[in-house]
């Protein structure tokens, strides 16, 4: 009779104080934290543990200086979609995990799918299905008018046996969707817990090293916002990206929060269509959907996404509050940050609004993050609240301090010509931001205080 295979030894490590347990309990029986015991392959008994010192670790890796390490400038392979490239640092360096993150139906399948489908025809591509069957994939294929020619498919959700095909059939990019539908055989939780997912993802990270091949991972968002299962996953691989943007409207933004390869916080902008997603190459005359007529509270500000300056329009609704506390709301924006300008508007500014409810929106749902969009917010506010509008030729950016003071922010001159470029006319920006020769056709008010900026309108 054949023995059935050893199962690998696992154990249950808490995640509050790091015991482990031989057997899965609600509660850690050492620090009594609840729902904190993960299952965790046991580790190996380390050589040295097992006699005669470290003697029987020679031969890894060598100590060398860092002046003797010639370094290696890794070939990039671009993926045809430019946007996609963009956010990636200028395309697909081998051997590296990118992780792509996003809401359920933003369209992480199908940006994938598309850059299979033009990375089909010079290299090999494998795409792991964990979630759809081949015939939906073939139907969005079809939708997306790829005949899907050169895209090798492989439904299957055990890890081991993604690899073992994965090892035979050598492609040198592989898309993982999703990470959370994966399990490994050494572990006995269901896939999508913590463990499955933390493991699965270590072994497709060393066969994504070993082989030098290109691995994306698809994840899911949990409604938190934090990547279902573990943050660990941000940390094991090379990139992470993310799908912003409501899944409601026609765009779709992919930022890059980490990247080894490449600038942080780079936007990529695409268009959701009946034909998958189109890319945008000129992102600012998209979000600057600006009216005909001069409206109060609406603004261009240019902010500054990755390696390119972006125009787009901020509005502010001030109204009369019914509310003891009344509203503060940002959308697109920090909270916190909207409540601190409203302070210094007050404080330095002097103009009060404890009595006015405050709602600012950033058209396009694109998420600023810089401080730059500080000096345009409170612009906005303050035209609402005079019900004054603000001309359709000007732009704002800068940063404002706790004590009045208008700061400037990183590459001035860059954001000025992209104003220029989009035909305004005026801008209001740092005085530290502006060159001294100016702008050609722009004229600039350079600013150091809040009050200055405020007499500027
Ligand atoms: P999908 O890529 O399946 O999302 P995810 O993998 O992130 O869950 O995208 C699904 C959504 O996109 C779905 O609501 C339909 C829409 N869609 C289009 O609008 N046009 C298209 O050409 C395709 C393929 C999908
Ligand atoms: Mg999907």
């Amino acid at each position: 009779m054949a023995t059935p295979p050893k199962k690998p030894k696992t154990s249950y490590v808490c995640s509050e104080c790091g015991a482990s347990q031989p057997k899965w309990a609600g509660q850690c029986p050492d620090c009594g934290a609840w729902n904190s015991l993960n299952e965790q392959l046991a580790p190996a008994r380390p050589a040295a543990a097992r006699g005669g010192g470290y003697a029987g670790l020679a031969g890894g890796a060598v100590i060398e200086t860092l002046a003797e390490v010639a370094p290696e400038e890794r070939a990039r392979t671009a993926c045809g979609i430019g946007e996609l490239d963009r956010v990636l640092g200028g395309g697909l360096v081998g051997g590296s995990v990118i992780l792509l993150g996003g809401d359920p139906g933003i369209g992480k399948s199908t940006l994938l799918l598309q850059a299979c489908a033009a990375l089909a025809s010079s290299r090999r591509v494998l795409y792991v299905s964990g979630e759809e069957s081949p015939q939906q994939i073939s139907l969005r294929a079809r939708r997306l008018g790829l005949d899907g020619e050169d895209i090798r498919l492989l439904p299957e959700t055990c890890v081991e046996r993604i690899l073992y095909h994965a090892a035979a059939e050598q492609p040198r990019v592989m898309v993982v969707d999703s990470i959370q539908t994966l399990f490994t055989e050494q572990l006995q939780s269901a896939p999508g817990s913590v463990s499955q997912v933390r493991e699965s993802a270590a072994q497709l990270v060393r066969f994504a090293k070993q082989r030098d091949t290109v691995v994306f991972l698809v994840g899911h968002v949990t409604k938190e916002g934090a990547l279902a299962g573990p943050r660990v996953l941000e940390h094991m691989v090379d990139t992470v990206l993310y799908f912003e943007g409501e899944s409601g409207g026609a765009f779709r933004l992919v930022r890059s929060i980490k990247n080894r390869f490449g600038a942080v916080n780079e936007l990529g902008v695409f268009l959701m269509g009946d034909q998958g997603l189109r890319e945008v190459k000129n992102p600012s005359a998209i979000f600057l959907s600006r009216h005909d007529e001069p409206t109060p509270g609406s603004l261009v500000m240019v902010t500054r996404e990755g390696t390119r300056p972006l125009l787009v329009e901020v509005q502010a609704l001030v109204d009369e509050s019914s509310l003891a506390n009344p509203r503060r709301v940002a959308l697109g924006l920090d909270q916190n940050r909207l409540s601190m300008l409203l302070a210094v508007l007050h404080r330095h500014g002097g103009i009060g609004m404890f009595n006015q409810d405050v709602f600012v929106n950033v058209v396009g749902g694109v998420r600023i993050g810089e401080t730059a969009a500080d000096l345009p917010v409170l612009m906005a506010v303050l035209s609402s609240y005079r019900d004054r509008p603000l001309p359709l030729e000007l732009a704002v950016f800068g940063e404002v301090g706790l004590s009045g003071e208008v700061r400037p922010v990183p590459n001035g001159p860059d954001r000025l010509r992209e104003a220029v470029k989009h035909g305004l006319r005026r801008v209001i920006a740092p005085a530290g931001n502006v060159p001294k020769g100016g702008v050609e056709g722009l004229e600039i008010v350079a600013v150091r205080t809040l009050s200055e900026a405020l007499d500027a309108l």
